[in-house]
């Protein structure tokens, strides 16, 4: 089934174990899909990542970060995305271009426009069917991807190291895109456990996808 669904949400809310419980799923009832991710999904696409989230590149200029993260994602869609949905493939992608509205423009103070003069260039004007926003307090997200990450062992990404009013910024933009795109964005409750969110996950994508095997 060709459909396009993304992902989304603040640190450590939960949605790539979600992402990954929702596609051994589905492997598990043989549904052909595509599990992928940004910023990342492509050999040139994981080398800018790892740049983006190198707690070393604090000199990093908002502009700058805003343009490579388009850059992963083009070269993403060219050559992940746009081919497995030519297939007619089911495409599960962990975060996407509202990942930038909410982090680069609510987060970063970019201006809106600025975003979305990229967001219509050529291949990334591609919006998905269906975006599940899962949804939390930053207070108890970024507790959780903390706890995940254990303090010394792995440094935290450029990202988790902001102050809680940039989380704050980037859940209400987030919120806001909902508001906006009601009928794409769907919110997900991200509190409770691993199966609790699960089921919420499985409930919406029925109700949207009546035809697939969702287990
Ligand atoms: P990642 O380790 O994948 O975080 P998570 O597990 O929370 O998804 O790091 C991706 C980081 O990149 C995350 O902090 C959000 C940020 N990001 C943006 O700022 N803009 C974007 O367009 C995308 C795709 C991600």
């Amino acid at each position: 089934m060709r459909a396009f669904i993304t992902f989304e949400g603040i640190e450590g809310s939960g949605k790539t174990t979600q992402i990954q419980l929702l596609s051994v799923g589905l492997d598990r009832a043989e549904v052909e899909h595509v599990l992928t991710r940004e910023p990342g999904g492509t050999d040139v696409g994981n080398q800018i990542r790892r740049l983006l989230l190198d707690p070393s590149n604090r000199d990093l200029t908002p502009l700058a970060e805003l343009l490579l993260y388009q850059a992963a994602r083009a070269q993403h869609l060219a050559r992940v995305i746009v081919p497995a949905l030519a297939e007619e493939k089911l495409v599960l992608c962990d975060r996407y271009k509202d990942a930038t509205r909410a982090y680069q423009g609510g987060g970063r103070h970019l201006p809106t426009e600025l975003v979305e003069q990229l967001n219509r260039l050529d291949l990334l004007a591609l919006e998905p069917d269906l975006t599940l926003l899962f949804d939390i307090d930053p207070a108890a997200s970024l507790a959780r991807a903390f706890r995940r990450e254990g303090s010394a062992a792995s440094p935290q990404n450029r990202f988790e190291q902001e102050e809680m009013e940039f989380h704050r910024r980037v859940r209400e933009s987030y919120l806001d895109l909902a508001r906006a795109h009601p009928q794409r964005i769907r919110l997900v409750d991200a509190a409770g456990s691993i199966e609790e969110v699960h089921q919420r996950v499985i409930a919406l994508l029925k109700n949207r996808f009546p035809l697939l095997a969702w287990s």
